[in-house]
């Protein structure tokens, strides 16, 4: 990590000229909805929603060429004009050269300053931008220093363009929109309300008000003002040569009023005469809101600059206590790495999947498989909303086992689907059971199978084949009954349909149809004939795995029957002949899904535990076994590995063509992961991939070897260049989900190295061009792509606390089990991770005198501070949960003598 540098513990780090990278920027956003990317030269846009942007939208090739930057320039007396962000026309002339200005970035969670000096003006400034957690506005603090022997006499001026609309208008009557603005300029600052939010399917009044608003460190107010584009960067002029700084123009005072033009929040402070080594400091503050009042509040509450560096240290503590995971390994830098793994789920919570410049698609909200996936790293960190969270998410499943595939902003709203298409991602059903089962077993609330919970209703029925022609907006998005009531359903039940309905989607090969696509979104064009190989085995682990929780639950809760909808027996039926005969598979399908095209009967039937966990390993163990007979390919020499999927034409994908070797990860990681693949098939699958997929230089595993073909009969993904993204890179998600399969079935060393190729190809900022994190996918060249928002980081997480450092919740007890490798100690033998437990506050350190590797060592002594109830089982320590709920708020550590 040449260039970028960690100054702590917490993961903040530095880097010098970062504006001679590429593609940087920092999120910074707040719980009340303010959403921005801040760039090194404070660039990037800012936003609460789609149709809600404060500042221009960018996208990824904007940010070099972007002029809307939150500017703040200093005019000097008998000297000239200096952008203290950087963003100017002669900085970007310097450039390279020898007169570049110094620069340091310096970052953490949701903030960032930069300091910058300039020989030319004799000054220095330090600019920091954060969002404050109260509004839904950013901060920006300016403080400038005369570095130079003589006095210097300053003009500041903050320059803001102000978007205020949606981001749909940045093409589309991007002129017309302007003309809706009225703007108003105040005694801090100016306000845009445009009129109407324009949508040519009905326009709506608007009621938002964007404001930037700027007073100095005692909080007086600026002297005047430039509120639109034409008064500040004048006739001829632009954004990093704007007229009225480079001619100190005067502005216009408050109670100035514009209407229909683009609009800028400039700001000209009063003249002040810096004296030398003396500074002054600058607040601009930049937001959005329905209430008029706020904006005054808003002034009053960050008037001065004490106030600011307040509320700053308040914000910086939020976040760091809100990342309440900490790692100890011999290597502070991927301890530090880690934080910032920990702190994207939340990030992703922020900004879905949309809003930051890689990320500009969507309208925001959440996909169905992320939304499940986030919640893996919210049960780490923070566990008490989510039970809720999950019943409300159980509430997106329709009767036929399929979902709505958007949450919107509130949770338990659910949206078919974000543009209008029709379609099933045959994936989705997976999912919920993979995190209600961490649930589980992270609290022992096993119970949670069967709340009953309502069903999502719309127009789609039979698995997206159909429409339901008696359905309207009347009816309601929840399911009902023919008696016309809500239907509710077990969780239990909710989990059943979703992996029994696809148990029977089958193809003709027998293997579960692909649809719309599966995890991998790029496989989008094999509707009629493709089979996702890879999802039947993920599918096949669930049914065992949900009748192990079956069993467990009978156990606990002393009960030997379940309640289901009379209408689904059916799909428990487990005749030999019937698993064999794919039309006939097909059929009962169509005939369960027929039956509850509209409303349900409502009458359910008891089914003995015993036999419904009979029916389900049954047909778990036939699917495996089909897969280990069918699905087995080779490269027509050593090398052998699963087939992942087959395409619209029928034909299997993987194997060898000609002389092409085509093997894809994703059929892999599940055959591994579900319990599909038999020891020695692990074993070859990692050869066979260290062979074909594996790439030190690109970052580690990638997603699949270059088919040479523009496969279109499976998916996009082969449209785009190799390396890129779907399509070969190294995709962080599936790479992490190998290492977690492979730590899972003890392959340690291989899951290491999946997991660590990831994180050191990221710190090596001179390939990876990234601030510390796991960016979704590493592009052909190492660079780090699409930052922050991506479901590997709970993936990383998760495999580094349950699995790496083996500390995981087992029906509510704690185990510890370490799966570290010796490289993973320091160099005294020592490791340790400091995490949340059932309302309790843990420190589990590992003691390995020796150094001993994975394998050699086992856990010799452990003991907790304050005293807990400690068994060990075979090779694991295992603290019951009666004894750690007898405290909460409580802090243990746990030492731990590795031999
Ligand atoms: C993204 C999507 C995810 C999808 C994946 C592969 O991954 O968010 O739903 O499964 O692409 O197409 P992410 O950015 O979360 O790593």
């Amino acid at each position: 990590m040449a260039a970028v540098r960690f100054l702590d513990k917490d993961g903040t780090f530095t880097l010098d000229k970062a504006e001679n990278y590429s593609y940087l920027y920092l999120p910074v956003a707040n719980e009340k909805g303010l959403k921005a990317a801040v760039t090194p030269d404070f660039g990037g846009d800012s936003k609460v929603d789609q149709n809600t942007f404060l500042m221009e939208p960018v996208s990824a090739e904007n940010l070099h060429n972007n002029r809307s930057t939150r500017n703040f320039w200093c005019q000097i007396k008998g000297i000239g004009s200096w952008s203290v962000t950087g963003a100017s026309a002669e900085a970007e002339l310097n450039r390279f050269t020898e007169e570049q200005e110094e620069s340091t970035l310096t970052a953490g969670f949701m903030w960032q300053t930069v300091t910058r000096s300039s020989e030319k003006y004799g000054l220095s400034a330090k600019v920091t931008s954060f969002a404050p957690l109260a509004h839904a506005a950013e901060i920006m603090q300016v403080e400038i220093c005369n570095e130079s022997k003589a006095a210097r006499t300053i003009t500041p001026v903050a320059a803001v363009p102000i978007y205020g609309r949606s981001a749909d208008n940045i093409r589309d009557h991007r002129h017309v929109t302007s003309l809706l603005h009225r703007i108003t300029v105040t005694t801090n600052g100016v306000c845009v309300r445009p009129t109407m939010s324009f949508d040519e399917r009905g326009h709506k009044k608007n009621e938002m008000v964007y404001y930037v608003c700027g007073m100095d460190g005692e909080g007086n107010s600026p002297r005047d003002f430039y509120p639109t584009v034409d008064l500040f960067i004048g006739e001829g002029g632009s954004f990093t040569h704007p007229r009225a700084v480079l001619e100190n123009r005067d502005g216009v005072k408050a109670g100035y009023h514009a209407e229909g033009k683009e609009a800028v929040g400039g700001i000209r402070f009063e003249e002040s005469t810096l004296q030398p080594g003396e500074a002054k400091t600058y607040t601009v503050i930049i937001g959005v809101t329905d209430d008029t009042d706020e904006i005054q509040k808003v002034a009053a509450d960050y008037a001065t600059s004490a106030q600011v560096n307040k509320v700053l240290q308040k914000t910086q503590n939020y976040w760091q206590k809100k990342v309440n995971v900490k790692y100890y390994t011999g290597n502070e830098d991927f301890d530090n790495y880690m934080r910032w793994v920990s702190f994207q789920p939340i990030l992703r919570r922020i900004y879905g999947c949309s809003f930051l410049p890689h990320h500009d698609y969507g309208k925001g909200g959440r996909g169905w498989r992320d939304l499940w996936q986030d919640c893996l790293a919210l049960l780490l960190m923070n566990p008490s909303g989510v039970r809720q969270m999950i019943l409300d998410n159980y509430g997106g499943v329709r009767m036929d086992g399929s979902n709505a595939t958007i949450i919107g902003e509130k949770q338990g709203v659910f949206i078919a689907d974000r543009n209008h298409i029709t379609r099933v991602w045959m994936d989705h059903g997976f999912w919920p059971f993979l995190t209600t089962k961490l649930y589980i077993d992270q609290t022992g609330d096993i119970e949670i199978l069967l709340k009953k919970v309502s069903y999502f209703k719309d127009r789609q029925v039979e698995r997206g084949t159909a429409i339901d022609e008696e359905w309207d907006s009347a009816y309601g998005e929840i399911q009902k009954t023919e008696d016309n009531a809500v239907y509710y359903g077990s969780v239990l039940e909710h989990l059943l349909l979703q992996n029994l309905c696809a148990f029977y989607e089958v193809g003709d090969h027998n293997i579960i149809r692909l649809r719309g696509a599966d995890w991998n979104d790029a496989l989008d064009m094999a509707e009629e004939k493709g089979e996702s190989v890879a999802f039947t085995c993920a599918y096949a682990g669930n049914l065992r795995q949900l009748a192990d929780y079956l069993k467990a639950l009978e156990k606990q809760c002393g009960c030997t029957e379940i309640e289901i909808l009379e209408e689904m027996q059916m799909l428990l039926s487990d005749e030999d002949t019937l698993y064999t005969d794919i039309q006939a598979k097909q059929e009962l399908l169509k005939t369960y899904t027929k039956k509850c095209r509209h409303n349900v009967s409502g009458r359910t039937v008891a089914v003995a535990i015993d036999e419904l966990t009979e029916s389900l390993y049954s047909k778990a163990d036939w699917m495996m076994e089909y897969i280990r007979q069918k699905e087995w390919v080779n490269d027509g020499a050593d090398h052998a590995w699963f087939n992942s999927y087959y395409d619209n034409h029928g034909n299997r994908v993987e194997g060898k063509y000609d002389n092409n070797v085509r093997m894809m990860l994703t059929g892999q990681v599940f055959a591994i992961m579900s319990g599909t693949a038999d020891e020695k098939q692990v074993q070859a699958v990692c050869e066979s991939a260290d062979t074909y997929l594996y790439d030190k230089d690109a970052g580690g595993y990638r997603l699949n070897t270059n088919f040479h073909e523009n496969k279109f009969d499976l998916g996009r993904m082969f449209g785009f260049a190799y390396g890129e993204k779907e399509n070969g890179a190294v995709f962080s998600h599936m790479t992490v989900m190998y290492a977690n399969a492979l730590y899972q079935r003890g392959f340690i060393r291989e899951g290491y190295k999946a997991l660590q190729t990831l994180a050191d190809t990221a710190l090596d900022f001179d390939t990876s061009r990234i601030y510390p994190g796991i960016p979704e996918y590493f592009n052909a060249e190492g660079r780090g792509m699409y930052a922050y928002l991506t479901g590997a980081a709970s993936w990383y997480m998760l495999t580094i606390i349950t699995e790496v450092f083996g500390v995981k919740g087992s029906f509510g007890d704690l185990v510890i089990e370490p799966k570290l490798v010796k490289e993973q100690f320091d160099d005294d033998g020592n490791a340790g991770v400091h995490l949340e437990f059932a309302g309790n506050t843990f420190v589990i350190r590992y003691h390995n005198a020796e150094k001993k590797d994975y394998g050699a060592y086992q856990i010799s002594e452990v003991a907790a501070m304050p005293e807990l109830d400690i068994r060990m089982e075979g090779k694991k320590a295992v603290i019951s949960k009666t004894s750690i709920e007898k405290s909460n708020g409580g802090c243990y550590t746990v030492n731990v003598i590795l031999k």
